[in-house]
Parts: C-alpha cells; structure tokens; sequence
C-alpha cells in the first residue's frame, strides 16, 4: 500500500480543532467570532420543562392568527412533489410584479427573506469591506456579512430610531453595504419618507443600502415610506420583505427583493438552485389573493397594540411605541431574569438585546393572550418591586 504525506498549509484565517476519532480539522478562523442562532424555546420544551398545559408563544413575532383558509385548501391538493420546484417562482413573480407595479426581473426570492440577506452579503462584501447598521437591530446583519470576512460598525440607536446621521458619519471608502431595518427589530420604530430621502441622497451611490420591510404590512404612520417608489431614483436600494409575518407563512419560508434588474442579477448568481419549495410558492400566492385575510390581522394587530399601551400606562410602566406586532417593554430590572419568570407562568418573550438589558420583546398575541401577560408582568414587575 502506497502512503502519501500531505502537507496542510495552515492560514492565519483558520482554527486548528480537535475532533472526535483524533482527527484534526481546520475550521475557518471568523467561526470563532459567530454564534449558532438560538431561536426562542419551542411550547413543547416548555411544556415539558416546567409542566404548564398553556404556553403563550410570545417570542419569535408569529401570527397568532394563523394564516389566509386559501393557503389550508392548496395543501389538499398538493402536486408533482417529486419534481424539483420552479426555479424561477413564475407566478408568485408575476403577482408580486403586478402588485408592486414592478419588472418581473426586479425581483429575488429567498428561502426566507433571511436567505436573501445572505446572498447580499455573498454579492457585496469581501475580507476587510465595511457594512453599517444600526445596533440592536436584526442580528443576521451581523453574522451575514461577518461571515464573508466583512467588519461590521454597529451604531446604537438614538431614542430608539435608526441613527441616519450616525451610519453617513461612518461611510468610509472601504463602506460596500448599508442595513436598515424599517421598522427595526426589536424596537418597532420606523424611520419616516423624509428621513429616508435624505439619509439616500447622502449615501454615495456605489454602496447598496438594504431597506429590510419585513413588517411593512403592519405600518399604520402615515409617514412610513413607501420605498419602492425610491427604485428609480436610486438604484443601489434593495427592499426586503416577507411571508412570514402579517402572511403568517413563518413555516414555509419565502421572502422576496425588489431591486434594480442589474442588482438582480447579481443576487442570482449565488442564489441556491430551486431554494423556494413548490409549496412554499403555492402558499404564498394564495396568500396575496386573500387581503381580507391581511385587513383582519393588521386591525386586529392594532387593536391589541392599543391596548397593550393603555395597560402599561395603567401599570406606569415603560415602552416604546412600535409599528409592528411586537413590543419593547422596560422591565426596570434584567430582562432574562424576567423573562425566565415568565417561561415559568407559560409566556416565552425575547430578552438579551444589545444596550437593551432590561428590556423584553413581547410579540402581540391575541387580545385573550395579551390580557392574561399584562397580569403577570403587572405581579413580576410591579408587585415585585413592592415586595
Ligand atoms: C427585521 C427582520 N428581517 C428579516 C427577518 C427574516 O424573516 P424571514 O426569513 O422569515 O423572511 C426577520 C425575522 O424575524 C426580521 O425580524
């Protein structure tokens, strides 16, 4: 038998581990600095940890309300799911393009709007480049371009809002890619039509600016944007939006850009192979036929949201305004400890965001749901102080 030396030649951009069997892997270095995503506890963990039959599931910004009756029909009459899906999405495309009054070639669709973002960072930057955003803002920015090799300048927010003056202020030769979430996970503000005129006439146009609307459907400011009146003006804008939210397609994963064809094109190069299921694309256009559907959840939505402000004035404690289904409350105390509190009472809330320690998020469940966890956060915030 023939043994061959093979010579490893080890970078500094790699880490040299240890894996089982006494085999030595080389991993990429920047994996150090990158985090599994940890999604909020599923209601079946809960419910076998702590042995509580009702679970509110208040993380993960769900629609409780489920999802269009028309979606549930199509899954009865599911076909050809042996053939690979339709690479090109050709009728969810060219609704989309109607819809928008776009070029159906204007458009990218993703496994998620998250796989989009990926593919952006995969089109955009390289080792070294500079992408800015804003901090606590939707953590995929960060890992997304980190992992190409990219530095990331998280900005804090200021009062709350996307910091525009902040993020131009940072602008270097080195800037490829900007993210803006609007309105901004986790804390539902939005930034206005004049704000965003400005800050993309003062963004060099060499470097694409991201407007991630996942929310968009739940805008009830009039001065909320509408950005893909933007497209002509500016070309180096790519709008983000998603299935997963008002549609309440979480579950099937599909989101969709809208660019300038040439930055489609781009995005297309690295986009996987048939990355929206056929599914999924049945799904989501008979979402978009039923806008009584999307009416009820943003009414309702709005209706609970009030009154989860008149509560929390009631009970003098602090939030901020949001224009989403999802909430940032002020627990005046660590929010992971609170946040585990409430595990304990059936209610899984988001805690741990940057510069935002005693803050929970809390996604806007029904009114049943959100009447029962304003007396549980009344007892562990208030009662609890008072004890
Ligand atoms: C701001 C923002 N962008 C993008 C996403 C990704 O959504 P999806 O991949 O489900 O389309 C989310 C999900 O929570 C989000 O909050």
């Amino acid at each position: 038998m023939k043994f061959y030396k093979i010579r490893v030649i080890i970078h500094s951009n790699v880490i040299k581990k240890l894996i089982k069997g006494g085999m030595t892997m080389y991993f990429r270095k920047i994996l150090e600095e990158i985090k599994a995503y940890v999604p909020g506890k599923s209601i079946e963990e809960i419910q076998r940890e702590f042995n509580i039959n009702k679970i509110a599931k208040l993380a993960s910004n769900e629609n409780p309300y489920g999802c269009s009756q028309g979606v549930l029909q199509c899954l009865n009459d599911v076909k050809n799911i042996e053939e690979y899906p339709d690479n090109n999405c050709t009728k969810l495309r060219e609704m989309l393009a109607q819809k928008h009054n776009i070029k159906e070639t204007q458009l990218i669709f993703g496994d998620g709007s998250v796989e989009i973002l990926s593919m952006i960072s995969q089109v955009f930057i390289g080792p070294d480049d500079e992408v800015i955003t804003c901090t606590p803002s939707f953590s995929s920015y960060f890992t997304q371009a980190k992992l190409m090799g990219g530095k990331v300048i998280g900005i804090p927010l200021s009062n709350d809002v996307f910091d525009l003056k902040g993020i131009i202020n940072k602008i270097t030769d080195r800037t490829k890619l900007i993210y803006i979430g609007n309105p901004n996970n986790p804390t539902g503000t939005i930034i206005t039509v004049d704000e965003q005129l400005d800050f993309l006439k003062s963004v060099p146009k060499n470097i694409a600016v991201v407007l991630d609307e996942a929310y968009y459907e739940y805008v009830t400011d009039k001065q909320y944007p509408n950005s893909i009146s933007f497209l002509n003006e500016f070309e180096n804008i790519i709008i983000l939006r998603t299935f997963s939210k008002a549609y309440g397609l979480a579950g099937f994963r599909v989101g969709y850009g809208i660019a300038s064809e040439e930055m489609v094109v781009e995005l297309n190069k690295v986009r996987n192979p048939f990355n929206v299921s056929t599914l999924a694309q049945n799904a989501a256009c008979k979402a978009l036929m039923d806008k009584e559907f999307i009416e009820m959840v943003v009414k309702n939505n709005t209706q609970v949201l009030n009154y989860m402000y008149e509560q929390l004035d009631r009970l003098d404690i602090s939030y901020i305004s949001s224009q989403t289904n999802f909430i940032m409350i002020d627990c005046r105390r660590n929010g992971m400890k609170v946040s585990q509190e409430l595990l304990e009472r059936g209610f899984i809330v988001r805690p741990g965001f940057p510069l935002m320690d005693d803050y929970i998020r809390v996604s806007i469940g029904t009114l049943e749901q959100m009447k029962e966890f304003i007396v549980v956060l009344d007892r562990l915030i208030n009662e609890g102080e008072k004890q």
